[in-house]
């Protein structure tokens, strides 16, 4: 069944910092939809035809639906915990909640709250951290699957530095990945991801078992963390004394290449900068979180110098919101505390086909190109009263957007569809 979804248009097919040729924008727009597919978008006159269901956003803005490359599934009870820097804050607030995922009722019953969550803040896919249970990764992939959502997970190995309660070991934790493999890669529109958690909590024969898991599963992603917090630097150096720098713990264990996804990333050596790149690894910026557990400043600009792809990520429950818009308005603060000034047309690129671009996914989402899927968010650049009076001095699409990245959250999601579907209570 086809059926058109109307509004202003936007989306991106070049990144706005490399050249000013970089996205379409629609007024009077549409997008024509098939089975979950986008079929055409263009002027509404174009694309109506007598019959065809038709639903009218205007005079809502229409985006491909946020990415966020970076989020952990046990942590949604966690987000707002009080007082700690990284190491702290995961060993007083995150293992314990994290070792609740054992529980399969308790697992599935999270799984469709934290998805509800993504889509009322207008995120279509996400790369989750589950629990090291394989019960939470489990419920995970059923609830998306169930909701035809595009999302990429895995359950977290780790073997040490913990709780009992969250330990794996590297043999249950290789054949826990490999049968969730087995089970959920490529099934429907879920993906797995290779999931170390980071060294500290893996030895490094678990490691070993994630690099041969990887070695195995050339097209699974592989996500950990990387140089997030100056303590855990010196902590994790100091448990692998032969490595050269923390990414080359990742890189002995054959842990690099275009599909790992380096969470965080912000206090980089010159090597670690020159071999992430040589290998195409991913950065990933978590700014909310960054922030909060006063981690540091990610140096995006100096990474894309150096011809690193970054994503951009909420890292809830580090991260303080699910929102991708608020993501980006404290990314924008922080690349101002490093002298680069982030234009929304760049900021709204890189919650989008940035982030695909850094997935590998851009044919799949976070464009509007024909055949890519209709996963869409619809945005209310007026949506409080607030947000409401300072548009009236806003005359250009840019500024809309610049409202809506630094004012915006929930409240600016009008409506999000996954496949084609509208995920919110009101077509509105
Ligand atoms: N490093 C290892 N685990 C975590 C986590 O859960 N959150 C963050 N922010 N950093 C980590
Ligand atoms: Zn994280």
């Amino acid at each position: 069944m086809q059926q058109l979804i109307r509004g202003r248009v936007l989306d991106f097919f070049a990144d706005p910092a490399d050249t000013e040729q970089n996205h379409r924008y629609h007024e009077n727009g549409a997008i024509l939809i098939e089975n979950g597919r986008i079929l055409a978008v263009g002027d509404h006159a174009d694309l109506r035809r007598a019959g065809l269901e038709e639903v009218d956003h205007r005079p809502h803005l229409i985006l491909p639906g946020f990415i966020d490359p970076h989020i952990h599934f046990p942590q949604l009870q966690v987000i707002a915990s009080w007082g700690a820097q990284l190491l702290d804050w995961l060993n007083t607030y995150t293992f314990p909640a994290e070792a609740e995922f054992a529980d399969p009722a308790h697992a599935a019953r999270m799984a469709g709250l934290f998805l509800d969550q993504l889509t009322a803040h207008g995120t279509t896919t996400a790369v989750a951290f589950c629990s090291s249970h394989k019960t939470s990764a489990e419920a995970m992939f059923t609830a998306a699957h169930a909701r035809d959502m595009a999302m990429i997970a895995g359950k977290v190995m780790m073997d040490r530095g913990a709780i009992p309660a969250v330990h794996d070991t590297a043999q249950s934790s290789y054949d826990d990945s490999k049968a969730l493999i087995a089970s959920w890669h490529g099934k429907g529109r879920q993906r797995y991801a290779i999931t170390p958690r980071f060294a500290i909590t893996s030895t490094p024969e678990q490691l070993a078992a994630a690099g041969q898991l990887a070695a195995e599963h050339p097209d699974c992603h592989v996500q950990t963390h990387l140089s997030e917090n100056r303590d855990e630097i010196d902590y994790t150096l100091s448990l692998y004394p032969q490595a050269r720098d923390y990414l080359d713990i990742y890189e002995a264990h054959g842990l690099l290449g275009p599909k790992t996804l380096l969470g965080h990333s912000i206090h980089l050596e010159p090597r670690e900068i020159a071999r992430m790149a040589e290998t195409q690894s991913r950065a990933v910026f978590c700014p909310t979180s960054n922030l909060f557990l006063g981690s540091g400043l990610f140096d995006a600009e100096g990474l894309r110098a150096a011809g690193i792809t970054s994503g951009i990520a909420t890292d809830v429950g580090g991260g303080t919101s699910w929102s991708m818009l608020q993501t980006l308005n404290e990314g924008y603060k922080i690349l101002q505390m490093r002298g680069t000034r982030l234009h929304p047309m760049a900021a709204f690129h890189w919650a989008t086909r940035g982030n695909a671009l850094a997935l590998g996914m851009e044919d799949e989402i976070g464009t509007l190109a024909p055949g890519s899927a209709a996963d869409l968010v619809v945005l209310d650049p007026r949506a409080t009263p607030a947000m409401a009076l300072r548009a009236e001095r806003a005359s250009t699409l840019s500024e809309e957007l610049f409202i809506l990245q630094i004012m915006g959250d929930d409240r600016a999601v009008a409506q999000t569809y996954i496949a084609g579907r509208p995920q919110k209570g009101n077509a509105g």
